[in-house]
Order: C-alpha cells, then sequence, then structure tokens
C-alpha cells in the first residue's frame, strides 16, 4: 500500500511492501518534476510524462528518461507510527 503526503512543499510516498519492508521516497520525478505514482501490481513507481520508472524499494531509476534515482528518506516503524526523516 502506499500512502502520499508532502515533505515541505514537496509530494512524497510511504510505501509498505508485501514482504512488509517500508519505504519512503519523494514523488518528484529527476526528469522535469512530474509526481510520480506507486503501482502496487507492478511494484515499481511509474512517471506518467514521460514513461520514466523507478524501483520501488531504493528509487533506483531504471528506464526512461530520469537521469537520476529518487531522493530515498529514512523510515523508522514504532509500535503506533511511522516516522519519515531526512538525513
Ligand atoms: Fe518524469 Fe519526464 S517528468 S519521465
Amino acid at each position: 500500500s502506499v500512502l502520499m503526503f508532502k515533505f515541505g512543499p514537496s509530494p512524497a510516498m510511504l510505501i509498505h511492501h508485501a514482504d512488509g519492508t517500508w519505504a519512503s521516497l519523494s514523488a518528484v520525478c529527476t526528469h522535469l518534476g512530474c509526481t510520480v505514482q506507486y503501482e502496487p501490481q507492478a511494484d515499481r513507481i511509474h512517471c506518467a510524462c514521460h514513461g520514466g520508472v523507478y524501483n520501488a524499494y531504493t528509487g533506483a531509476n531504471v528506464s526512461g528518461p530520469p537521469p537520476k534515482p529518487l531522493r530515498k528518506f529514512n523510515v523508522v516503524v514504532g509500535e503506533n507510527s511511522v516516522e519519515v526523516s531526512r538525513s
């Protein structure tokens, strides 16, 4: 599942993968700045603007025009909370 949220002025994603791991990534495409979307059925992140694809665990740019990875944030999972922070 995915939660889209604003991290400061920019959109970001908190992804809970089917294997139980968490990832939090910037949702701003590194190509021209469109907002990317998590696609759970393919377990990937897709940018509809020009077809960019990113790894949903690491944010690595996998195919299409994006020149670099999505920014990755730190995730700390507590008993009743999930905390996301920048390093
Ligand atoms: Fe995302 Fe171009 S803005 S692929």
